[in-house]
């Protein structure tokens, strides 16, 4: 039962529920004018502590899209937190307001600390360099609509592994699936976390460390291309040293498989050169729609409404 939860961490849902969630986002994919005012009368609110495009949109066009209504901030200054309020605070005013909230703060763990004080169900969009678990939902909608299954696949995650929260919060996703292999491909610098690692050695995950791309390309079936998170580093000097470490152009694609998708959460920086938009396995913006589409199924099963209602 998904109705009144929270999601804060890819792991709050089973397998089973991410299934439904997809389930459903597919349903809505084939025929979204049934879904047209199924959410009429509720309110979303969006809670942007740090800059979005994407999610913040895509979580309004989601609750439009439904038929319901959106609220909120894009910014801290533009909130009472400017002032001095605290996360629960905010939250507890809000849940008198809103229905459901999507919340992103720099803060790792603060949407965890919002869930504790909210009265309506909190969905984490984005804490710091921690967990983005509807970016994993996207994710995961895309790889499965795509490549037409979740399991027996070599995934290669490429970038900034050390802040990149979306690739947290995938890989702990699939190290619930069965024969995932992971090429994590990073500077010494970027690379995965520990906690995260351990999570997945937990898991007997098979997994590997390398710093280049072109020698582990012709292994994937997918490859997760990521931005160097300049907002989480402490000085300019070592962002401008790793911001273009890897590039992903055509020339590198050449020993790439036939049918291996590019996926990248976006914004992109200079990590996908534009020629690679034309090629066929350029999937991140068709990954954009399917995020649209799998927040609209996670509003109605968190607010437990159905077209059968
Ligand atoms: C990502 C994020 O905010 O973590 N963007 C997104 O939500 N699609 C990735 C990024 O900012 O690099």
């Amino acid at each position: 039962m998904l109705k009144g939860r929270h999601l804060i961490d890819p792991m709050d849902f089973s397998l089973s529920e991410k299934d439904e969630i997809m389930d459903l986002a597919d349903k809505i994919i084939m025929n979204p004018k049934l879904y047209a005012d199924v959410c009429k009368g509720y309110i979303l609110a969006t809670l942007f502590y740090e800059p979005s495009t994407r999610t913040r949109l895509s979580f309004e066009a989601a609750m439009l899209r439904l038929g319901g209504s959106v609220m909120g901030f894009s910014s801290a200054e533009s909130s009472s937190a400017a002032k001095g309020e605290s996360v629960a605070d905010t939250v507890k005013t809000i849940s008198s307001y809103a229905d459901i909230c999507a919340m992103r703060h720099p803060k790792e763990g603060a949407p965890k600390i919002a869930a504790m004080y909210s009265d309506v169900p909190i969905i984490n969009g984005g804490d710091g360099g921690h967990q983005h678990p509807t970016q994993t939902l996207t994710d995961l909608l895309t790889i499965r609509s795509i490549k037409g299954r979740l399991s027996n696949l070599t995934v290669g995650f490429c970038g900034d592994l050390k802040f990149g929260r979306t690739v947290h919060s995938l890989i702990k996703a699939l190290s619930g699936y069965e024969n995932i292999k992971l090429v994590l491909v990073s500077p010494e610098e970027l690379k995965v976390p520990d906690y995260i690692k351990e999570e997945i050695q937990l898991k007997n995950i098979d997994f590997v460390e390398v710093d280049k791309l072109e020698e582990i390309m012709p292994s994937l079936d997918v490859l997760y291309m990521t931005r160097v998170q300049k907002e989480r580093f402490f000085n300019e000097e070592d962002y401008i040293r790793l911001k273009d470490t890897y590039i992903l152009d055509l020339k590198k694609l050449e020993h790439a498989k036939d049918d291996m998708i590019i996926m990248h959460p976006l914004p992109r920086v200079n990590e996908i050169a534009m020629e690679v938009d034309k090629d066929n396995r350029a999937a991140y913006f068709k990954q954009v729609k399917y995020g649209m589409f799998v927040r609209m199924s996670l509003i109605m099963k968190l607010l437990g409404v159905s077209i059968n209602d």
